[in-house]
């Protein structure tokens, strides 16, 4: 992880260098984690310009409203997966006094990170929480929030201690609770740990899960902004996303646009696991390329050549080594034929199976489907039922039809993305590894090379 422990500079100046870091800075500080190391790197000081203005300059606190238009200026698309622009998603909710309006509003903030591969969030949590928690605050009185509940992935409960020790400390200090610094404004945040289920993550899910209802996806139209918690105006977001905003307000949206491109701006923390030689969080700005990020991760583990990697998770379907040179942002995942969701690079080299990779990502999403909905309950069992049947060398040619006519009855016919994600792996496999299905046909089991399953964990 490419870290600078100096923060104390002005924002504006760090975007000279593109990797110098920004979401990562802290990362490296020892107790990087407590309140009083935040808030002598500068933590804290986008609350008070939001909430209480420039004391002294005669400039007053913010309106939720210009903070809602800085977000839309900057071009922030949500670090959740789907890239959805944040300022608009803030300006969906309801103003005024009548309506869904009226209704108490909240901020939901999704830690749930359950995607294979995905591993940037609880990272972020533990070496830097209270910028996670400085976002809370100034996204609440943006969208006139005064209650947040942060979900937590549950199997990470040092997590759940490290976000609820940084929410303590924020109390004491008088950064939550009722009327902040004095400013009039009131929150109070929640942290609740989930209880490992995938589809949690899945944000109408989530709120249903932390409405105490077994977590299955809701029906949208209505949207979470105006009947989302309690069937009110709600707000969720990841949680890299609300750690972004703190730098937002600080630097300017023109600062934040110096990163990344122009419809994907911003720095982004790329996690790269698998065959590398050293795995890990790397801050890039957004548009950097996987050969760029390999030369950071010291290239590929032991000189094995790259066969496939997935740039965002097992839900983003596979690239390949002609791949190498795609801008990783949100059009040029898309333009190469896959998307960037959670910019969880897992790399595969050529040891590896492509078959045998697909099957154990496909039972996962046989695992955690819901059951809510026909296509993805049965589609993941028997996708699940054909490729270990293939990998085990029984096999047949139609098998490899069967198995991309499975997914076209799933993709896009399904309640929620957890079906559409299911298929990526399979059809992109096909597609480039067509030959490897082929040959296992021919009774050639694709078992893993003894270690090689060893040699892959201990990669991570
Ligand atoms: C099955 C499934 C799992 C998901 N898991 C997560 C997750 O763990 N964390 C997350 O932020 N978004 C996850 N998402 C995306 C959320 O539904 C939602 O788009 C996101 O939290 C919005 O935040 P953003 O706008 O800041 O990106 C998941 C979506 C699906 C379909
Ligand atoms: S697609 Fe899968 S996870 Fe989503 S609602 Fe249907 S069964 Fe549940």
């Amino acid at each position: 992880m490419a870290t600078n422990t100096d923060s104390t500079q002005p924002d504006q100046d760090r975007a000279v260098d593109p990797l110098t870091p920004v979401l990562t800075r802290r990362w490296l500080a020892p107790r990087s984690w407590s309140r009083e190391v935040y808030e002598q790197q500068g933590g804290y000081h986008a609350m008070r310009l939001a909430l209480l203005g420039r004391e002294g300059e005669g400039q007053s606190a913010a309106h939720p409203d210009q903070l809602i238009q800085l977000m839309k200026d900057s071009g922030m698309r949500g670090r959740g997966g789907a890239g959805f622009p944040t300022g608009m998603k803030w300006g969906f909710i309801p103003q005024g006094d009548s309506g869904p309006a009226a209704k108490p509003h909240y901020l939901v903030i999704n830690a749930d990170e359950g995607e294979p591969g995905t591993c940037k969030d609880i990272p972020l949590m533990m070496a830097d929480p209270h910028s996670l928690v400085e976002g809370c605050i100034i996204t609440s009185y943006a969208i006139r929030a005064n209650y947040c509940a942060i979900y937590v992935r549950g199997e990470a409960l040092h997590c759940v201690r490290r976000m609820q020790h940084a929410v303590n400390e924020a109390y004491d200090s008088g950064y939550l609770g009722r009327d902040i610094l004095g400013s009039g404004f009131s929150l109070d945040i929640v942290i609740h740990a989930g209880a490992g289920a995938y589809i949690c993550g899945e944000e109408t899910a989530l709120l249903d899960s932390l409405e105490g209802r077994r977590g299955q996806p809701r029906l949208k139209p209505p949207f979470p902004a105006t009947s989302g918690l309690y069937a009110a105006p709600t707000v969720v977001n990841n949680v890299e996303t609300i750690a972004t905003v703190p730098d937002i307000v600080n630097g300017g949206s023109d600062w934040f646009r110096v990163m990344g491109r122009e419809k994907s701006p911003g720095p982004k923390i790329y996690s790269l696991s698998g065959h590398v030689a050293h795995p890990g969080q790397y801050e890039a700005p957004l548009g950097t390329t996987l050969r760029q990020l390999l030369e950071l991760a010291g290239g590929m583990k032991d000189g094995v050549p790259l066969k496939f990697w997935t740039p965002g998770g097992s839900s983003t379907p596979l690239l390949t080594a002609e791949h190498l040179d795609v801008p990783l942002d949100f059009e040029g995942a898309a333009e190469a034929g896959s998307m960037l969701g959670t910019t969880a690079l897992m790399i595969f080299n050529e040891t590896v199976s492509v078959p045998w990779a697909v099957m154990k990502w496909t039972e996962f999403y046989e695992h955690e489907s819901c059951g809510k909905c026909t296509p993805c309950r049965e589609g993941c069992y028997w996708l699940t039922q054909i490729l270990r049947r293939m990998v085990a060398g029984e096999g047949t040619e139609s098998d490899i039809d069967t198995m991309v006519d499975v997914c076209d009855n799933i993709l896009g016919r399904s309640f929620c993305a957890l079906g559409d994600g299911a298929t990526s792996p399979i059809t992109s496999a096909v597609k480039y590894f067509r030959q490897e299905f082929l040959d296992l046909c021919k009774a050639q089991p694709a078992v893993p090379r003894p270690g090689q399953l060893n040699d892959f964990v201990g990669a991570q």
